[in-house]
This record gives structure tokens, C-alpha cells and sequence, in this order.
């Protein structure tokens, strides 16, 4: 490693397979990726990875109702989730999953450490049982009456109405959620580890590797009776990982799931040819772990004992934040303010909304809430009107009139820049504390500075008497702004990426502020960002509603009408007769998929080439690209129409088109032919 040169890793939560990923979660893959671009343009050494966690119950359940196996269900997950991060312009150096056989080793590792050294007993538990679904109910499984205040309607953890916390054994009246029967009570033994054990390691790790606030409350809970051993099993039927040594029982979802951070970074070394202990049994790797403050508990109390027990580095820090709220309330999905990444996605950039989270993320467990006015007034007066704005106009009277050429900074503008520059230190300083908005807020000075010095001096008067004088005026506000990208490069990577092109230099690094650019021609300038039309807020907003009040899947039953009538003005549309001969006009063929790649500024498709056996190769852009990510597709057969007339599009020709099932988006499968197939094959 260079001199000063940190190794970091730095993980996000990692997302259930039960869902989507929505603006909540972005809040934190966010930051983790500001962070580590950040120290990455620091020149460290930083490896960010996070996971799908795969397992549970509700995974297990959520299959079952849409008709999948849990292992399809976590497969189609994993794939939008991928598609989401790649969107929103979060860069994971791996994005892995806790169902994978790395996982499973490591989880057998550190459970047969804790089990050596002592620290795992087993001990029966009565427990709620269904016996028409034939398994034991997690306490969110089960409904009823609370057994205090006798409110109905309520989880079978806790009350709703007055807080009080219980046993679903305890409730009036309870109810299996999935089929509405009594349940009963039933036996069985778990394996529990034993936690009062470490109660001096953690008082003692706690304080130091924890948030301020967060240390306190945890010193209560490290009190004498809160301190309660923890269960690590579950019984059968259930998707996860069977323990080693007790047949039918499995790990709990949140025994293996942290684990997922360690098989994450695995399974990049193993790409990458490097020693997972590097980063894992190395104290002079620097974990971090970035959380929303409702899972505190599982990272700083059972995690680091995990760790310890197996001999693995415990973090350095866990970083926590708040949840986000929209419109100051809770995300709902009654009231169309659950907002997924997709939906976002379809109407706006990803860097407003990463604009919009570093201005209000500062680094405390705070809730954040998105205000849409607010969002729309920053992005549009600061983002834009600002800091995108000051080099609009500077490049463009520049390219105009003065052959896009920059002479020196000029008198009067040094101080400002170096009142720019001396912005350096102070700014990474909060972002390497996660003080992104106190960032943003000095950038902005900058901005003000810069927008104050070009009009005070008008070079658009200027340019007739003297341009000489005006090419120093906006070299000096074209600096100003370099500044200011290379500042904003962790929050807006595609957005800097754009002004390192205009200055024609290379990949920006952080200490490229300090020097400035002159005396060189910038590119012809092309357009950075345009304000956010309010339409498009709405559109979003309308399009959670219309998500949200779609059926959720636990009321499909009582939704079956509704989609079989829908189904079958389907059939109806399609049913317009053709004749045998009609359809022998379309040549299906079996295709192999050679390549599959991205095509930059086009956000639904993929490019495809494709063979086709004696009938050669093909290139075709196939609206794919929410559901799936290009690596799985190389090698895949699929089902082409080969004769359909070639259509020019935006980026090239596109020569046939795919099969697929579904109403498109993330909702898409490909067709295939059986394995025995070969390319070029008529089907039909
Ligand atoms: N699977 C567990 C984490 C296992 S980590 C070993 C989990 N998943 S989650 O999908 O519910 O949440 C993932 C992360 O997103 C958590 O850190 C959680 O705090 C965060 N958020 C979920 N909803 C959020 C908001 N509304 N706002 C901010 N963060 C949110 O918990
Ligand atoms: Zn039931």
C-alpha cells in the first residue's frame, strides 16, 4: 500500500428479497456510495459491497403467492435490485446474496465457534403453530386482540394502540394471517446463544464504535435483565440454511444475513484475486457498516460477538442514519407515498434525488424527510440554477465568441480561488463524517462567490471592448466551477463526468482542485442538467398511487375476480382469428445470446447480439433492461421473430425481436427453447 493510503470497506444494510427497493433504502445506499467515492478519489483503498438478504419467512411466504419457488423469487429480486443500483449510479464493487455457498460456509464457521467455545445451549420454547399451513407462525404472522388494552387487530409482537410488547401466545383471539385459523400452541427445542456472556466485551466496544446517542440507549439494554439470550433457530419449513448438526433446524434470517457482508467481500476477492483476510482478519482494514437506525440492535449487540467468537475483525464503526419521510410522513402505501427507485426512475435523473439526500443528510440519526416543493426548489435554484448555471453561461459566451479558449485566472479572481481551494480540506472532512449537507452548503458558498463575480463584471458587455479582459473573466468563473465539480464529484459522478469531458481532462481525483485549468480549449459544450418540471413530480406521485392501490398480494384472493377479468380482454384483443398460413409468415427462430451490454443514455434497453446459426448474427436493442442485467443473458437461448422488417432506432438498427412473457418493465421473461436446441432452429 502507498504512505497514508487507508484500506476501507464500507457495507449498506442488506435489502430483504421480499420487495423492492424504495427511496428509503436509497437514503442509504446514498451515502455509502458518497462516502466511498469519495475516499476512493482520496486515493484509498475502498471496497463498498452490500447483498440481498434472502432468507425468512416472509421471502418464504411471498413466494408462495406469487406462485414461485423462493429460490426464482430472490433471483428476480436480486436482478431489480441490481437494475435499481446501476440506475440510481450506485457503484457497488459487488452486489451478492446471502443464498450462496460462501455464505453458508461462513455461517457454519462462526456457529461452530460460538458452539466450541461454549456459548450455544438449547432450550425448549412453546410457540404458535398453525396446523392447517403446518408451520410455526412468526410473531407478524400472527393477528388478534391485544391482550392489555384489548385493542383488535394487532401483530402478535407488539400493540399498536398502547405499545405493550408480548407473546403472541398471550393475544385474544388470535389468528393465523396466512389462513385465518386459530393457532395452537406447540413445543420445540432452539438453540439460543448465550449473550449475558460478553456483556463486559460490549460495554467495553460499545461506546467507541457506536454513534454518541446510540451508545447511551445501548447501555441500557446492556443492563442487567435486557440482556437476553438470543434464539438462532428456526424450525421447518423454512428458507435458509439448515444447521450443521441439527437436522430440521435452521439458522435464524439475522444469523446469517450479516454474514452476507463478509461472503459479499468473499465472493469480490475471489474475482479479484485477493485474500478475504485482508479485509477480515486485518486491523489495519477499516470496517464500516451503514444502517437505518431500526436495525441498531442486531449490529451493535449480536454482530460484534459474532465476530468475535469467530475471530474475525470487528468494525470500526457503525454509521447510522434516520428514515426517511415524505411530505413529513411516514412512507405508506395506502397513501402513495411509498415511493420505489423505479418509480423515481421512470420521470427523473438519479442526480436530483442524490443532490436532494446529500443536502439533507448530516450525519445524525435525524429523520429525513422529502418535502417534493422543497426538492423541486433546491435542485432547480441551487443545483441548476447555480452550480450547473455558472458554467452554462461562462462556456457557452466562451464557445461563441472567444473560440472556447481559456487564458489565466485573472487578477481580482485569485483570492476567490483560493478561498475555493482552502473549501478543501473542510469538505472532506464532512464527508469522510458523513456530513454531507454541511458539504453541500460550502459548495453552494462557492457558487454564490462565482454567480456574484460574473455579473459584477458583466464579460457579456465586456466581450465587444475588450476580450482579452472577458476570456480572464470567464476562465476565472470556469475555474470556480471546476472547483466545484471535482468538490461534487462523489454525489454527482455522471454530472462530473460531463465537465471533466468540457475540460478535457482525465478522471478527476480530489487534489486535482488544486491546481487550475488554463490556457487550454475546452470541448464544445454540451448541455449538463435542465431544471425539474414539476409535471414530473406528479407523475411519480401518480404512478405510487396507481401501485399502491393495486391489490396487495395477501388480499389476492378476494382480488380474483377483478384479474380474471382482466385476463380475459386479453385473450378477447388477441383473439382477432388468423389463419394457419398467417402465422407460418412469422419466422420464430432459436436464438443464442453472444453479447449483451448497456447502451448509455437509454434507460429501458439493452443491445443485443445475437447468433442465429446458418442465418448469421443479429443486432438487436430489446426493451430489457429493468429486468435484466446483461452478464446473466450471455450464453442464453432464446426465441427470435426473424423476418420482422429492420427498424432504424436512435442508436443503430435493430434486426429481430425477442419473446417474452409479462406486461414489461421489471415484470418480463424471456422465452427458451429446451437445452437441446440450436441456434437458427425453426419454431413452429
Ligand atoms: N434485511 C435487513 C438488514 C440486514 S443487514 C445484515 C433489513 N432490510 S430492509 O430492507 O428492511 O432495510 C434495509 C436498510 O434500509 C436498513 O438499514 C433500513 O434501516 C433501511 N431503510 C428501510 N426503510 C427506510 C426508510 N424509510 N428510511 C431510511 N432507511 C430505510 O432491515
Ligand atoms: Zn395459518
Amino acid at each position: 500500500m502507498k504512505q497514508n493510503q487507508r484500506r476501507l470497506l464500507i457495507t449498506s444494510a442488506l435489502p430483504y428479497a421480499n420487495g423492492d427497493i424504495h427511496l428509503g433504502h436509497m437514503v442509504e445506499h446514498m451515502t455509502t456510495d458518497f462516502w466511498a467515492r469519495f475516499q476512493k478519489m482520496q486515493g484509498h483503498e475502498c471496497l463498498s459491497v452490500c447483498a440481498d438478504d434472502t432468507h425468512g419467512a416472509p421471502i418464504m411466504v411471498e413466494a408462495r403467492k406469487q406462485g414461485r419457488t423462493p429460490e426464482e423469487q430472490i433471483e428476480l429480486m436480486h436482478r431489480r435490485h441490481v437494475a435499481d443500483m446501476l440506475d440510481f449510479q450506485i457503484a457497488y464493487d459487488n452486489y451478492f446474496t446471502t443464498h450462496s455457498e460462501l455464505n453458508r460456509s461462513l455461517s457454519d464457521k462462526i456457529y461452530l465457534s460460538m458452539k466450541e467455545q461454549g456459548h450455544i445451549f438449547t432450550q425448549t420454547v412453546r410457540q404458535a403453530y398453525c396446523e392447517q399451513d403446518q408451520m410455526f407462525l412468526p410473531d407478524r404472522f400472527v393477528k388478534g386482540t391485544c391482550p392489555r388494552c384489548h385493542a383488535a387487530n394487532q401483530y402478535g409482537d407488539s400493540c399498536d394502540v398502547c405499545s405493550s410488547v408480548y407473546n403472541p401466545l398471550e393475544m385474544e383471539n388470535p389468528e393465523c394471517s396466512l389462513c385465518q385459523s386459530t393457532p395452537v400452541e406447540k413445543e420445540s427445542e432452539h438453540h439460543f446463544c448465550r449473550l449475558s456472556a460478553f456483556r463486559s466485551f460490549l460495554s467495553e466496544w460499545v461506546p467507541g464504535h457506536t454513534p454518541e446517542g446510540i451508545a447511551k440507549k445501548l447501555s441500557d439494554w446492556l443492563g442487567d435483565e435486557q440482556l437476553q439470550d438470543w434464539c438462532l433457530t428456526r424450525d421447518k419449513p423454512y428458507f435458509g440454511f439448515e444447521l450443521p448438526d441439527a437436522p430440521g433446524k435452521y439458522y435464524y434470517v439475522w444469523f446469517d444475513a450479516p454474514v452476507g457482508y463478509i461472503a459479499s467481500t468473499w465472493d469480490w476477492c475471489r474475482k479479484n484475486k485477493r485474500q478475504l483476510e485482508e479485509f477480515w482478519n486485518n486491523e489495519q482494514t477499516e470496517i464500516y457498516h451503514n444502517i437505518g437506525k431500526d436495525i441498531i440492535y442486531f449490529h451493535t449487540l449480536f454482530w460484534p460477538v459474532m465476530l468475535k467468537t469467530a475471530g474475525f475483525q470487528t468494525p470500526k464503526k457503525i454509521m447510522v442514519h434516520g428514515m426517511l419521510t415524505v411530505n413529513g410522513e411516514k412512507m405508506s402505501k395506502s397513501r402513495g407515498t411509498f415511493i420505489t427507485a423505479r418509480a423515481y426512475l421512470n420521470h427523473l435523473p438519479p442526480e436530483f434525488l442524490r443532490y436532494y439526500m446529500a443536502c439533507k443528510l448530516n450525519g445524525t440519526i435525524t429523520d429525513i424527510d422529502l418535502n417534493w416543493d422543497d426538492f423541486i426548489s433546491r435542485v432547480n435554484s441551487d443545483l441548476v440554477g447555480k452550480i450547473t448555471n455558472i458554467a452554462s453561461r461562462s462556456a457557452q459566451l466562451l464557445q461563441k465568441n472567444l473560440d472556447r479558449r481559456m487564458s489565466v485566472v485573472s487578477e481580482d479572481g485569485l483570492p476567490l480561488l483560493t478561498k475555493a481551494r482552502d473549501a478543501a480540506s473542510v469538505i472532506a472532512d464532512y464527508y469522510e463524517n458523513g456530513q454531507f449537507s454541511k458539504a453541500i452548503l460550502l459548495i453552494r458558498d462557492i457558487a454564490d462567490m462565482a454567480n456574484k463575480y460574473f455579473d459584477d463584471h458583466t464579460p457579456w458587455k465586456l466581450l465587444k471592448e475588450d476580450p482579452e479582459k472577458t476570456r480572464e473573466i470567464l476562465t476565472t468563473a470556469l475555474n470556480l466551477f471546476r472547483c466545484m465539480a471535482i468538490y461534487l464529484k462523489p454525489v454527482l459522478p455522471s454530472w462530473s463526468a460531463a465537465a471533466e469531458t468540457l475540460f478535457q481532462e482525465e478522471a478527476w481525483i480530489w487534489d486535482d482542485h488544486k491546481k487550475n485549468s488554463e490556457h487550454k480549449q475546452l470541448a464544445p459544450f454540451s448541455h449538463l442538467l435542465s431544471r425539474i418540471a414539476p409535471e414530473k413530480v406528479a407523475a411519480i406521485l401518480d404512478e405510487s398511487r396507481e401501485q399502491s392501490s393495486a391489490p396487495a398480494p395477501s388480499q389476492k384472493a378476494a382480488a380474483g375476480a377483478v384479474e380474471k377479468s382482466e385476463n380475459q380482454e386479453k385473450t378477447e384483443a388477441l383473439a382477432a382469428e388468423i389463419s394457419i398460413d398467417d402465422f407460418l409468415k412469422v419466422d420464430l427462430r432459436v436464438a443464442r445470446i453472444l453479447k449483451a451490454s448497456y447502451i448509455e443514455g437509454a434507460s429501458k434497453l439493452l443491445q443485443l447480439s445475437l447468433d442465429l446459426g446458418p442465418l448469421g448474427q443479429r443486432n438487436v436493442f430489446a426493451g430489457i433492461r429493468s429486468a435484466y442485467e446483461p452478464g446473466s443473458l450471455e450464453g442464453r437461448l432464446i426465441v427470435v421473430v426473424a423476418n420482422l422488417k429492420a427498424r432504424k432506432m436512435r442508436f443503430g438498427t435493430s434486426e429481430g425481436m425477442l419473446l417474452a412473457a409479462g406486461s414489461g418493465g421489471t415484470d418480463l421473461q424471456l422465452l427458451s427453447p429446451d437445452s437441446g436446441a440450436r441456434p437458427g432452429m425453426r419454431i413452429g
